[in-house]
């Protein structure tokens, strides 16, 4: 079939252009390896999120002790910068000693530590306090020639840190009172923001792939799904009668559009609970929800099929109407949970968004270009003597389904 042929040249395309976004290691930018190289700190690399960039050097005498060097490159409204360890399992937010540099309002840097517990993520005060991992020779610098703000500092780590699998966790604030740094933004890219790392060979385990090509595809069939089938389905719906007057094929493309959209759409649904899933440290819940909703509404809809009433049925009017208003009010949640799901994926979002955006103008341009026929073909017809003729304009009373 044709449709299928199109939805894999599309899927294989945008699988191209965003796998392309994902690579793994990545070397330092030059300038913060100068950087680092004029604080003696040798080893670098760029963390997979949020800009930041990470540099180390071991100790000689001491693996335990190592000089550290993180940067992220000028932006305006950064206000703080936040590097830590986690002796836990599984490097996280909760559990993290961590070191923090805040840009005040008065243009002064300053460099502090802290130690990350449950009750912060539940909303209380983070402030400065002791940790039990050494920090010093703290020093938190603006480099105007590159544009970094860089945080450097000697870290002692306790014997039960292990250096080649430490958990470490960065990340970036855009709020700060005084020595209080605020909540961080929640998109993809601040809740990725950790790994744990090999300091020995600079290799480290972050989100694996599988993760990421799980989010591609997530987002892939929903786009397809609920954005694409599902309004052409109700386009389909509203316009084959009149303008193009295929009288009886439509309904059968009207619904095999919409079971085509409801199974691709539901199968990305699936993939996003598994991902919901397997990110236990972290949930976007309006997008869930809104998710939630839409499952089961389009469920609702679907069931149109076995439970609409006869054609001479009295409350077959009511009941259209019922059908078509939860149909439109559907699509405009759809491409709100769309747009939202799209955000958390700042600042990688732009690809994601114009492919969205390039299909929501297509279906309006489809739109647009069959209500100027209908209204063409309406005011050229004679006018037509009510009873005789129920094919024009009176369409909305015996369109059976959307
Ligand atoms: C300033 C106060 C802070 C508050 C109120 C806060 C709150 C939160 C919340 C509510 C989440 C979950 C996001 C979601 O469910 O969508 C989260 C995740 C996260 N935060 Fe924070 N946070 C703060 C500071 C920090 C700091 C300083 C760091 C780094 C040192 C950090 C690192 C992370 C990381 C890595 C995640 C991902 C999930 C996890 O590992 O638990 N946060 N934060
Ligand atoms: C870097 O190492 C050299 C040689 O060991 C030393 O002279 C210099 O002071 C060190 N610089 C810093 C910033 O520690
Ligand atoms: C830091 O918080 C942890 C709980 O996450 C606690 O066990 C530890 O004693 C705290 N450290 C200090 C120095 O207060
Ligand atoms: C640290 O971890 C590595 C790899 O897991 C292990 O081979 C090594 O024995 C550990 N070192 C210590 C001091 O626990
Ligand atoms: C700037 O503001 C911070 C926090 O309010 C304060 O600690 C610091 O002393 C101020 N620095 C200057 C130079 O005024």
């Amino acid at each position: 079939m044709t449709s299928t042929t199109v939805c894999a040249v599309i899927i294989s395309a945008l699988f191209l252009v965003l796998s392309a976004a994902t690579a793994h290691y990545i070397p330092c930018s030059e300038s913060f390896s100068l950087l680092a190289q004029t604080k003696n700190i040798s080893n670098c690399k760029k963390q997979t999120t949020l800009g930041v960039e990470f540099g180390w050097e071991i100790n000689k005498q001491n693996a335990n002790r190592v000089d550290i060097l993180v940067g992220v490159n000028e932006q305006p409204d950064l206000r703080w910068l936040a590097w830590g360890v986690n002796p836990q399992k599984r490097p996280q937010m909760i559990g993290t000693r961590a070191i923090i540099m805040l840009r005040h309002l008065n243009g002064s840097l300053s460099i502090h530590t802290y130690n990350i517990t449950s009750d912060i993520k539940q909303g209380c005060k983070l402030l400065p306090s002791e940790v039990e991992v050494g920090f010093e020779n703290k020093l938190a610098e603006y480099e105007a020639t590159t544009k970094f703000y860089t945080l450097h500092a000697t870290v002692i780590l306790p014997s039960w840190y292990n250096i080649s699998r430490l958990n470490h966790v960065w990340q970036v604030g855009l709020e700060e009172r005084g020595l209080q740094p605020m909540m961080h933004p929640k998109s993809l890219d601040n809740v990725d923001s950790t790994e744990t790392i090999n300091l020995m060979d600079a290799t480290a385990e972050h989100v694996d792939k599988h993760v990421n090509h799980l989010r591609m595809v997530h987002g892939i069939l929903n786009i397809i799904g609920w954005g694409t089938f599902l309004p052409a389905g109700v386009i389909i719906a509203r316009y084959s009668r009149y303008p193009l007057e295929s009288k009886d094929k439509w309904y059968y493309f009207h619904v095999s559009c919409q079971i085509t959209g409801y199974i691709l759409g539901t199968s990305g649904w699936v993939v996003g609970l598994w991902l919901g899933h397997i990110s236990r440290y972290y949930t976007f819940r309006t997008h869930r929800l809104y998710s939630m909703l839409i499952f089961a509404f389009t469920t609702l809809q679907a069931l149109a099929i076995r439970l609409k009433p006869e054609e001479t049925d009295e409350y077959r009017k009511h009941w259209n109407l019922y059908h078509h208003c939860l149909g439109y009010s559907l699509l405009v949640v759809i491409s709100l949970n769309m747009f939202h799901g799209i955000n958390i994926l700042k600042p990688h979002q732009a690809v994601w968004r114009w492919a969205y955006v390039g299909i929501l103008a297509l279906l309006g341009v489809i739109v647009i270009a069959f209500e100027i026929c209908t209204w063409a073909k309406f005011m050229r017809k004679p006018k037509p003597k009510p009873q005789e003729d129920p094919a024009a304009p009176g369409r909305k009373e015996n369109a059976g389904n959307s």
